[in-house]
């Protein structure tokens, strides 16, 4: 039978068969996927992970304080942080295409943790515990939907499964890949970490980097950053948090509209509401929110962030929506 506690008990035993006495890094994105992967393998192995938190800049407000505090101080667990924004933005200048996004950021991030990887080494004095192994929050779903699984589907490159670079040198190291979502939330819980991490909603490692339709450049993420928070803010504000699976914002970049603010005419870009309800991502329905929580989120937004002048709601299920728009 299923249960949270022998699904810890035969990880625990698989990740210390695979790493031996050798050491790990994990990627922590500040999502629950990663957290969970971080946990069960530090209950493994102990102070021979370190966790690494990728600033790419395409964070959302206050998440990156967040990973730092919140995880820090529920496992313990040793952090290094790299601030590799400009690496990140320089990277994807100039391009649209959501693949091509996808698979440079799962490129960089590589690039990133590999870096990361020979410094830690160099840190620990040692040159014979070099890390060979890359720790992931890969789930089912994630492994379906990039063509990686035993179906056929081909739907999108996650950035941790069909978006990694050809050379990879790393050997993975993916506790979940049979999990779903609230699969790994229990096993979560069962790990003891605090509810604000077990219970945070899904947000994608590429980030605000494939909510953004169009290029992307720094001031549209701030922008698409500012709204992005206004939305969580009323969100949780009416206490809507756990009904909702997530609710992306999404930036139109290159779509511009004429409105009318004050005396004058604007011409501005729209953002969509993408609220969804979902059991496990690989199929959604969109959420029925409140008509008063909508009009609030689209009069803050239109009147706080400059250069948005509509808001929109995107009514689609998936299929035949994604729940990302990229
Ligand atoms: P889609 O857009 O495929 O999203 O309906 C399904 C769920 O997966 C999340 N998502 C990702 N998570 N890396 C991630 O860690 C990715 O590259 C990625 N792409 C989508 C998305 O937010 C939703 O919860």
């Amino acid at each position: 039978t299923w249960t949270a506690a022998n699904v810890v008990e035969e990880q625990v035993a698989a990740i210390r068969a695979q790493i031996g006495t050798k050491r790990a890094i994990c990627g922590l994105s500040g999502g629950v996927d990663s957290a969970v992967a971080a946990a069960l393998v530090q209950k493994a192995i102990g102070s021979r992970l370190t966790c690494v938190y990728v600033d790419h800049g395409l964070m959302r407000k206050g998440e990156s304080e967040q990973v730092e505090k919140d995880f820090v101080a529920a496992t313990g667990v040793q952090l290094k942080v790299v601030d590799a924004e400009k690496r990140f933005l320089d990277a994807l200048a100039g391009v649209s295409d959501p693949e091509q996004k996808r698979k440079i950021i799962g490129r960089e991030f590589i690039r990133v943790f590999e870096q990361a990887a020979s410094e830690i080494v160099a840190e620990a004095g040692s040159g014979d515990d070099a890390v060979e192994f890359l720790v992931q929050g890969t789930l089912y779903p994630d492994v379906v939907e990039s063509g990686g699984g035993t179906g056929t589907a081909n739907i999108k490159s996650h950035h941790n499964v069909g978006g990694l670079p050809e050379d990879l040198t790393f050997e993975l190291v993916e506790p979940l890949r049979k999990l779903f979502k609230d699969e790994v939330r229990m096993v979560g819980q069962e790990l003891g970490l605090p509810d604000e991490i077990v219970h945070r909603q899904p947000f994608p490692g590429p980030g605000l980097g494939i909510r953004i339709v169009g290029e992307v450049t720094r001031e549209r993420l701030d922008l698409l950053r500012e709204a992005d928070a206004i939305a969580r803010e009323e969100l949780t504000a009416a206490g809507l948090d756990r009904d909702i699976w997530q609710c992306p914002v999404v930036l139109l970049a290159d779509v511009r509209s004429v409105g009318v603010q004050g005396d004058g005419r604007t011409y501005g870009h729209p953002v969509v509401l993408r609220p969804v309800s979902s059991e496990d991502a690989m199929t959604a329905d969109w959420t029925r929110l409140p008509y008063e929580t909508l009009a609030r989120i689209s009069t803050r937004i239109t009147n706080e962030v400059a250069d948005v002048n509509r808001v929109v709601l995107d009514v689609t299920s998936k299929p035949p929506g994604t729940i990302e728009w990229e």
